[in-house]
């Protein structure tokens, strides 16, 4: 069974989706390790429920990013992970992860990338007036949502919809399409397109 590691720091509504759906047998994986960086955060206090291993830091006891990064090295290899998901882990990855897992951390953001990288993308998108917006996941690289595109799904900003209202049905997206995606990734059938029509398959 493929180990997979979910670095998150936030309410974990994705976390739960994965282990939900790791739970009915769509996805043929095990959550073997939770990082955060919010040690306080619902995430931890999710994945301890359910009896997965948590390491969660506060950055500020480090160094710096290499710091952390070696202990999460550490504890990936001690786990045998093969896949890092990023759900809600607020923070660019340094190269100190992403060479060794290179091609092999994801992450799930709250647009239709290229449009709206970064912080508060649902908060850009409104503002920008845009009626299509949606959810992207991609492969990490050592940009701000810059990676390959392995899957995205749209949704429509109705007239009178309110910002929580594109917020919550992001949401609902993104709790089917990250456990499909990660589906997808430990049966080796995900695929990259990029600009030169040349598909690659992970
Ligand atoms: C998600 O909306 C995701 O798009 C973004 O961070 C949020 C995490 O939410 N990268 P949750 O903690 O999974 O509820």
């Amino acid at each position: 069974m493929t180990n997979i590691a979910v670095f998150a720091s936030g309410t974990g509504s994705n976390f739960d989706a994965l282990a939900e759906a790791i739970d009915r047998k769509e996805v043929e994986a095990v959550i073997s390790l939770v990082v955060s960086d919010k040690p306080s955060s619902k995430v931890v206090e999710k994945a301890k429920a359910r009896g997965i291993e948590v390491l969660s830091f506060q950055p500020k006891d480090f160094g710096g990013k290499a710091g952390y990064e070696q202990v999460i090295l550490g504890a990936c290899r001690e786990h045998d992970i093969e896949w890092i998901v990023l759900a809600g882990y607020m923070r660019l990855v340094g190269t100190t992860l992403l060479t060794p897992f290179e091609g092999r951390i994801i992450n799930i953001h709250p647009s239709l990338l290229p449009a709206f990288p970064g912080k508060n993308a649902v908060g850009q998108a409104f503002k920008a007036g845009v009626r299509v917006t949606g959810v992207t996941v991609h492969l990490v690289d050592e940009g701000m949502d810059t990676g390959p595109i392995l899957d995205q799904r749209a949704i429509r900003i109705e007239q009178g919809d309110t910002e929580e209202d594109v917020q919550r049905r992001i949401q609902q997206v993104e709790h089917v399409l990250y456990p499909e995606v990660v589906g997808r990734l430990v049966k080796g059938e995900a695929e990259t397109h990029d600009k030169t029509g040349i598909t690659e398959r992970f």
